[in-house]
C-alpha cells in the first residue's frame, strides 16, 4: 500500500470522525521524507499538496529552522495539523491582524483550524519542523495577508 492510499483509506471511512481518523494515520517523519520540498520564490517554506480528491487536501509543510509561513486563512475548509517533527509556534491573528494569541507545539501534537482562522506558523528553532495538513473541503478562497500583520 502506498502512502497515498494509506491516507485516502483512513480518510474514507465515514464513521470515523475527522480528527481520529487523522490521528489514527499515526504519521511518522521517515514516511514524510519523500514529500518534504524545499522553500520556493519568496516563501520561507516549503508546502507540498500530496493528496487531493473531492473531499480532502493534504499537504505537507516544510519549515526550516527560523523560517515562518505567510499569515493565511483556510477559506472555507477546516483542518487539522499535525506536528510530525520539531516544535513550533502558532500565532492566531484577530481579523485586523493584531496577534491574538501564540500557543506553542511540539512533536506529536495536534491542532485544528477553521477556514476564518488567521494565523502563522513560526519555526524558532534551529531544527527542522515537518507538520502534515488535512484540510476539508480542499483549500478554496484561503487568502494571505500582509507581512507579518500588524504587531
Ligand atoms: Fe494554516
Amino acid at each position: 500500500m502506498t502512502f497515498q492510499e494509506k491516507i485516502r483509506q483512513a480518510l474514507q471511512e465515514k464513521e470515523v470522525p475527522f480528527d481520529k481518523a487523522i490521528r489514527s494515520l499515526n504519521i511518522r517523519s521517515k514516511e514524510l521524507e519523500p514529500y518534504i520540498k524545499q522553500p520556493q520564490g519568496r516563501l520561507e517554506y516549503g508546502r507540498n499538496v500530496i493528496y487531493r480528491n473531492q473531499e480532502v487536501e493534504v499537504i505537507v509543510v516544510y519549515l526550516p529552522p527560523f523560517a515562518k509561513t505567510l499569515v493565511h486563512d483556510h477559506g472555507f475548509s477546516k483542518g487539522e495539523v499535525h506536528i510530525v517533527q520539531g516544535s513550533l509556534l502558532n500565532l492566531i491573528y484577530n481579523k485586523d491582524l493584531s496577534v491574538n494569541k501564540i500557543e506553542s507545539y511540539q512533536a506529536e501534537e495536534f491542532f485544528h483550524v477553521e477556514g476564518d482562522t488567521i494565523h502563522l506558523m513560526f519555526n524558532p528553532t534551529p531544527f527542522e519542523v515537518i507538520s502534515f495538513h488535512v484540510y476539508s473541503p480542499p483549500l478554496t478562497h484561503n487568502q494571505t495577508y500582509p507581512a507579518e500583520g500588524r504587531g
